[in-house]
């Protein structure tokens, strides 16, 4: 059966919920993650079988054209949420909490995740950092709202860290990751994103905690694996990371595309004889 045949034949899934993605890593089964900002690709991720939609800030370089994640807000996480709402996937969607969403204080993280849930119609909400979150976390957490955490390469802090490089390379460093990412369990975090930190800290990390990690440049050891959907599809013209692999080369297409539109134009070969709709 081909890959096309097989997606066809593939039964509805149920709902995946946070709890549903905690028992994967029970059953040691890996979880696939990728971001979308738009309902045609999150109904093509689900139709796949991606268990997981991260609406994440890198909609910012991605979609955007910004060169950080810096200046994404939460109107833009909010329209790109329910663009991906809309598609009622089976795939859990999760809403990147923007910069300057949740650091200011708890009130206002537990507003801006509920905003996202409200308004956005989001499943789970992410955010960035370790201990500095963590009572954020924990609020939004009771109030029933499941929360991914994200540490290691955090992108948020980019200007801290001097430009995007692996983090954690040291011992010290080494051990608060792992006691940061042992406390955001204990907060309830339902998963845990570790980007770009040594794959050795990811399999350690991963071993240490009974919530999946989700890894992004942290080694295969992590219980999943998310990838920007545009790195993947290769339709992002910008800098990429050594790990991303390309299973397909969507730009090369498109550009083939307009480039055959243009030429029928010019050449009065497009619309052909059809006169109207
Ligand atoms: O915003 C994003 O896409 C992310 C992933 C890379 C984890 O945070």
């Amino acid at each position: 059966m081909s890959e096309k045949e097989a997606i066809r034949a593939r039964a509805p899934r149920a709902k995946i919920t946070a709890p549903a993605v905690v028992e994967m890593k029970r059953r040691a089964e890996p979880i696939v993650v990728v971001t979308a900002y738009d309902h045609p690709t999150a109904r093509i991720a689900d139709e796949a079988g991606v268990e997981i939609l991260l609406v994440g800030d890198s909609v910012g370089t991605v979609l955007l054209g910004y060169e950080s994640t810096l200046p994404v807000t939460m109107e833009d996480i909010l329209h790109h949420t329910r663009a991906v709402t809309r598609a009622k996937t089976a795939a859990l969607v999760v809403a990147d909490m923007p910069f300057m969403s949740y650091q200011v204080s708890v009130e206002q993280a537990v507003l801006n995740a509920g905003r996202l849930v409200q308004e956005g119609g989001a499943d789970a909400v992410k955010l960035e950092g370790g201990e500095r979150v963590a009572p954020a976390v924990r609020r939004i957490v009771e109030i029933g709202i499941p929360v991914m955490g994200h540490l290691g390469l955090t992108p948020q802090s980019v200007l801290a860290f001097g430009g995007y490089k692996v983090q954690a390379r040291g011992e010290a460093d080494q051990e608060r990751l792992a006691r940061e990412a042992r406390l955001l369990e204990e907060c309830g975090c339902f998963a845990l994103v570790l980007e770009g930190i040594p794959a050795r800290l990811g399999q350690a990390v991963t071993r240490g905690l009974g919530i999946p990690t989700i890894g992004i440049g942290a080694g295969v050891q992590c219980d999943g694996q998310v990838l920007v959907s545009h790195d993947l599809l290769g339709l992002f013209l910008g800098r990429q990371p050594k790990f991303v692999r390309r299973y397909a080369e969507l730009a090369d297409g498109m550009r083939e595309a307009y480039a055959r539109f243009v030429a029928d134009v010019k050449a009065r070969r497009f619309p052909g004889d059809a006169e109207s709709y």
